[in-house]
């Protein structure tokens, strides 16, 4: 028996609404099956990864809607407009020429997930608004946490993303310092008077989001020291002496923050001697294992993790290298005990009083309420896939990034910046003509600005000692090497060009 009446006439607003009638299961397949058919006509037809239209273009297009019309308009026509404005221009993160960033190729069991999340509509603050939900988060979580190697006090909790997670990280370090070592509670009595002297050390190399949680925290981004300039792997050499020589400051470090799989380089810390020395001191680690922490499900590559079960506090992204949509983090704390800090309850959402009912509200550990069911898409993905095959197209990127890596090094125009440590490849284009800094820099800057205008490829940039760098981000399994290789011919011939260009307009001495 349907509970809403399908011949009603009082209730029109019905169909708009997923219910239990079938004129709206009806509707519901139809158009889910439209959608399909033109998402995967998008990206079966998209040639370039980016239309390379320009920003100008798109934001006449943006202009053209009436954001707020008095009456609706029919699906087919809204979607037909639509889809020319943002199907056709977006980025194809399927595209092997797609290379810019950690943005990942998605699974299609996971965009399976994501219609499921959608649909139901759970929200994970509390236990009756997601009954099932809430333990396949808890129970998948304790499982990852025992998967990196952590105990039975460790617990976790699902996230935006590595963002939210290092705000975590951060903020329970600095809470727990204060409890533990001044006997203040920050959650009741905001920050103490010696907060102007907590510092938290990490590497040079450390994503931007240490010192904007820093900045959030209420303790300023100078409260971050950053350490190495050269490598991450400097870090622990200099650690010891960076945290007395604080000390003999009169400041108060409270935390290290490393990283597994630093945004550029991928570079990953010797986790097991950084913590023999943060402990020393008593400092609280957190790691920031947003991008290297999927190496755990590679055979080959999962020792590089070592010592990872030793620290306070971790960051985990699945919407990196683990093939995830957006979005899908994952926080993880050794001693559950932590989440004490942000616990809070409201009479309406998670009373103490359902624990007595075996009772779990997800919001006492997380720093969000309403929060998606983003556990069900790593969860399908490890039941559909299994361990060995994600692991195996893991593997996959990392040979192919050193395979392109190699090329590169074999090549005068090109200079590498370093053999990749996961799947990030980081060089520039030189030659023997120039010998301007500003101009080689120009010439690398231009070259991702051409390729990203006009469509051709959308690769990344970055810069080391004043040097303009472009950057590979090889995460997508598809990915054949010739694609890349021939990306590098082209990228070749037109940093040859735009120099050729600059000597003819007397920009670089003779
Ligand atoms: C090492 C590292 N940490 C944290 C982040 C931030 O993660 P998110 O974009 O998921 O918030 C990134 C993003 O690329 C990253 O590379």
């Amino acid at each position: 028996m349907s509970y809403i009446d399908p011949k009603s006439a009082t209730l029109d607003f019905k169909k708009y609404f997923l219910n239990n009638t079938s004129e709206t299961a009806t509707e519901y397949r139809s158009i889910v099956a439209k959608v399909a058919e033109v998402v995967s006509n998008q990206i079966k037809s998209q040639e370039k990864p980016y239309s390379g239209a320009s920003p100008d273009s798109l934001r006449k297009l943006a202009k053209s809607f009436d954001f707020f019309p008095n009456q609706g308009t029919d699906f087919d026509e809204l979607f037909e407009k639509t889809s020319e404005l943002i199907l056709k221009n977006n980025i194809s993160v399927y595209h092997p020429l797609c290379i810019a960033h950690l943005h990942c190729p998605t699974f299609v069991v996971s965009l399976a997930a994501e219609m499921i999340i959608s649909a139901f509509n759970q929200s994970m603050d509390s236990f009756d608004q997601a009954p099932a939900a809430t333990m396949i988060e808890q129970e998948l979580g304790e499982a990852i946490c025992k998967l990196y190697g952590f105990g039975d006090e460790s617990d976790a909790t699902f996230t935006g993303g590595g963002t939210m997670s290092n705000f975590m990280g951060l903020l329970l370090a600095r809470d727990h310092y204060s409890q533990q070592n001044l006997s203040w509670n920050i959650q009741k009595q905001g920050l103490p008077p010696e907060a102007s002297k907590f510092r938290i050390i990490c590497s040079s190399h450390a994503h931007f989001t240490i010192a904007q949680s820093a900045s959030i925290l209420g303790l300023g981004e100078n409260a971050v020291i950053k350490i190495g300039n050269e490598s991450l792997l400097e870090e622990k050499k200099i650690l010891e002496k960076t945290i007395i020589d604080l000390k003999a400051q009169g400041l108060l470090p409270i935390a290290y923050v490393t990283t597994a799989g630093t945004t550029d380089y991928g570079e990953i810390a010797d986790i097991e001697a950084i913590v023999a020395c943060a402990k020393k001191y008593n400092l609280w680690i957190h790691v920031d294992a947003a991008y290297g922490g999927s190496l755990i499900f590679s055979e080959t590559h999962r020792h590089r993790l070592k010592g990872i079960q030793q620290v306070d506090s971790l960051t985990i992204d699945f919407h990196k290298l683990f093939f995830q949509p957006i979005s899908c983090g994952l926080f993880i704390v050794k001693n559950k005990a932590m989440f004490e800090y942000i616990r809070l309850h409201a009479d309406y959402l998670n009373p103490e009083s359902n624990e007595e009912h075996g009772i779990i509200d997800l919001v006492s550990k997380s720093i969000q309420t309403t929060r998606r069911f983003d556990a069900l898409k790593p969860f399908l993905t490890l039941q559909h896939l299994g361990v060995q095959k994600i692991g195996q197209m893991i593997d996959y990127t990392i040979k192919l990034a050193n395979e392109i890596a190699e090329c590169i090094k074999n090549d005068p125009n090109f200079e590498l910046a370093n053999v990749p440590a996961i799947n990030t490849v980081v060089f520039r284009y030189t030659s023997e003509e120039i010998n301007d800094l500003a101009i080689e820099n120009e010439i690398n800057n231009e070259l991702k600005m051409n390729l990203l205008l006009t469509g051709e490829a959308i690769i990344g940039q970055t810069y080391l000692r004043e040097k303009a760098f472009l950057k590979f981000t090889l995460l997508n399994p598809m990915t054949e090497s010739k694609v890349i290789k021939s990306l590098l011919k082209n990228i070749k011939n037109q940093g040859n060009e735009l120099l050729k260009n600059k000597m003819l307009f007397g920009q670089l001495q003779e």
